[in-house]
Formats: C-alpha cells, structure tokens, sequence
C-alpha cells in the first residue's frame, strides 16, 4: 500500500477513459486511485473470494490467497474516504465483470498475482486503451510473483506501441505510443 502512494501521479485527466484496477483486496491502492481522480469514473474489480487462475509460471501462488476480505470492506473503506465515483466489480475479471465496463480506459491498475490473469486481463484492455494511458503492474520483479515478472518480460517484447518504464517500487509500466488499425491482440503482434 506504500508502494503506491504514487498513484495519483499516474493519473492523467486529459487522457480520455475511466480507471480500472482488478485486484482489490480491501481496496486500499483502489481508494488511493479514487481520490487522485475525483472527475473520472473508477472501476475496482476483485473476486473477493482470493487469487485465481494459478498455473506452473506462478512459483508461490495457488489460488485462494487475499480471500480475507469482502465487497462491503471496499465499500467501508471508500465511503470513509468519501469516494463516491466508484463501482465495485464482484467476479473473476474480465470473465465474469468485464461487460460491465463500456468506453476507453486511461489508468489498468493490475495486481492480481498470477500470470493467466493478468494475461486475460491485458487481453481484454489493448483495444481499450488510448495513446496517452497507463497500464501499471504491481509485484514486477518480486520473488513471490514470477508470473507477473514473466508476463511483463513477454508483454516488453511483444507491445510495440508501448514505452516501458520500472521503478524500484515494484511497478512495470507501459504507456500506449500509438493505436494500430486493425487487430489490437497480444497474438497479432499488433497491438
Ligand atoms: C494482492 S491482492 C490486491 C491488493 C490491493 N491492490 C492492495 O494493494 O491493497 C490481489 C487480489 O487480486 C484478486 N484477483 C486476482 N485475480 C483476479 C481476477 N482475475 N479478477 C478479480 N480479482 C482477482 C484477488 O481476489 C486478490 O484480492
């Protein structure tokens, strides 16, 4: 959560879209989000039932970690801070929640903890995402999260209309270039 206290820096009004984390937990980096953009429409998606989609990439995760939580915690925790331009997602993103979001999105908090979620979720937002907004990875280069590292590694060779950016808080960042026309999919190689 410290981590993040950054946040709001990443926000950019002018970049048309809403703010979209999954991965949520408490909502805590979730309310950080809100209040560094109190114009823009916030979406925060979890389970609220812990970790999904664990494979052979992912070394400590095994699903069904961070289920200490609920919807309504969230929402306590986002109503004590007044923030009031948010919905909550309840569900595996972006399988179960994902056509609740209509229009662009300018700022993906992703921080899920596995490599096949992230991966879906990536999937689902490249043809989402405008030039000028953010998808923020939490965990890149953390021993615990090797799915995440992995994907973000692939996701450098492969986003070519992306500048990459690190910083030592654990956050890998892409900023979108350019929009392609055509096909926006990691397995196009146009993106
Ligand atoms: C590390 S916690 C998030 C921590 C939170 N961002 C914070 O800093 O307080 C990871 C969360 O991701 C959620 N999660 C993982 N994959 C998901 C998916 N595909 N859809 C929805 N929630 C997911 C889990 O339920 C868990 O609450």
């Amino acid at each position: 959560m410290l981590r993040a206290l950054g946040f709001g820096q990443a926000v950019n009004q002018y970049i048309d879209g809403a703010i979209l984390e999954v991965g949520v937990w408490r909502g805590g980096t979730g309310c950080l989000l809100a209040m560094s953009a109190p114009e823009k429409s916030v979406y925060l998606a979890d389970t609220f039932e812990g970790v999904v989609k664990p494979g052979e990439k992912d070394t400590c995760y095994l699903g069904g970690e961070h289920a200490d939580t609920s919807a309504q915690i969230a929402s306590g925790l986002l109503a004590s801070a007044r923030a009031d331009n948010v919905r909550l997602l309840k569900g595996i993103f972006p399988d179960e929640t994902g056509d609740e979001i209509q229009g662009p999105i300018s700022l993906l908090h992703i921080d899920v903890d596995t490599y096949q979620s992230a991966k879906d979720i990536v999937e689902w937002a490249l043809p989402r995402l405008p030039v000028g907004s953010k998808i923020i990875f939490d965990d890149y280069g953390f021993y615990e999260c090797a799915g995440i590292t992995r994907l973000v590694n692939e996701l450098r060779k492969l986003l070519h209309n992306f500048d990459f950016f690190y910083n030592l808080n654990g956050h890998g960042i892409f900023v979108r270039t350019r929009v392609c026309a055509g096909t926006t999919a990691l397995a196009s190689g146009v993106n």
